[in-house]
């Protein structure tokens, strides 16, 4: 049976401008984050804290935190690789924090400069500090349903990753899918191996890059084993800049749009949020990915 509310976690501030050319002042980054806000996202991922030499469009994360809007009931969870980052978040005053992890050696190597089994040891300390310091942790485990330079992962050593991950501490785990590649029917063969290692769909949330145009089928896949987080972001934009095959997340306006004809509840105004693309693709130069924007967003 679907769900009858689902939680969007927006990912367009960190996901999608992390792998932008162009990176924009603090004042772009602010008023988008203004707007997406008003548009009714409830959790809005703001930035990571990670090293400025990996990813210079976030190089100015504690100067973002110090400026955000607070608005009641809005989070902004932050992405965060190891204990220099965790410092920075809390020093930021930071509620929420995400670690990432690989579901392959490969990825973990060019993204995290570590292996599969390190990445445990350095994500192990930021999870116990953040825990005990109040903190929310989630988890995101990347490269579950493909991976550019070691093909298809198998979803038992997948899921096995990923109850490791949260093993660690996280109270959720998102499923990336960071080249996307993934086919619905993948979907739910991964979610059953989960719920063969003891997780079950309460505790994920699914990530979908939309690469080869299977995002929101594969979203309406999670939607039906149960899944009600679903990660995207404001017109499609993102990638990974350590996965060069990664396009744009699934486009928050193509979920909306998805979730309304279903008669699923989500809290965003889609003209308010079309808009606030609208708005980015000028900053950006470039027309936004997303179907829905095109749509209804005039030219
Ligand atoms: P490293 O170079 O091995 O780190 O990077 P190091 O510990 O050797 O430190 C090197 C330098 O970086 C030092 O500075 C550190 O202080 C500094 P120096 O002495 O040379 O001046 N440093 C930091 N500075 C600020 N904040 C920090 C930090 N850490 C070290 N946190 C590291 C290891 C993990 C730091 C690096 O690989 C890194 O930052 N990786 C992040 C890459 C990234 O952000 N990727 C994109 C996010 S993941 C994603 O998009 C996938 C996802 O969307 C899901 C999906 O789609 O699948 C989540
Ligand atoms: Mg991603």
């Amino acid at each position: 049976a679907l769900p009858s509310r689902v939680t969007i976690w927006e990912v367009g501030p960190r996901d999608g401008l992390q792998n932008e050319s162009t990176t924009l002042t603090l004042d772009v980054k602010l008023e988008f984050l203004r707007r997406l806000a008003a548009a009714g996202l409830s959790v809005l991922e703001a930035t990571s804290f990670v090293s400025p030499r990996w990813v210079p469009q976030l190089a100015d994360a504690a100067e973002l935190i110090a400026a955000l809007p607070q608005v009641p009931g809005v989070r902004y969870p932050v992405l965060v690789p190891n204990e220099r980052g965790l410092d920075r978040a809390l020093e930021a005053g930071i509620a929420e924090i995400a670690i990432f992890g690989s579901a392959t050696e490969s990825f973990a190597r060019r993204n995290l400069n570590c292996g599969m089994a390190e990445q445990f040891a350095m994500f192990e300390p930021v999870v116990s500090r953040a825990t005990s310091a109040g903190l929310r942790v989630r988890g995101y485990l990347s490269m579950c349903f493909g991976d550019p330079w070691e093909g298809t992962p198998d979803p038992a050593s997948v899921a096995e990753t990923g109850r490791r991950l949260l093993d660690l501490g996280c109270d959720q785990l998102s499923l990336g899918d960071t080249i996307g590649v993934a086919t619905p029917g993948q979907v739910e063969t991964l979610l059953k191996a989960f719920d063969e290692v003891g997780v079950g769909v309460d505790r994920l949330a699914v990530h979908f890059h939309d690469t080869f145009g299977q995002a929101l089928s594969n979203t309406l896949a999670a939607l039906r084993a149960g899944v009600s987080t679903v990660d995207s972001s404001a017109g499609g934009l993102g990638g990974c800049p350590y996965a060069e095959s990664a396009t744009g997340n699934l486009a928050t306006e193509d979920l909306v749009w998805m979730l309304d004809g279903l008669g699923i509840e989500h809290g965003v105004d889609l003209d308010e949020l079309v808009r606030t693309s609208v708005w980015m693709a000028r900053q950006l130069g470039r027309p936004s990915a997303s179907r829905v924007v095109t749509a209804l967003g005039g030219s």
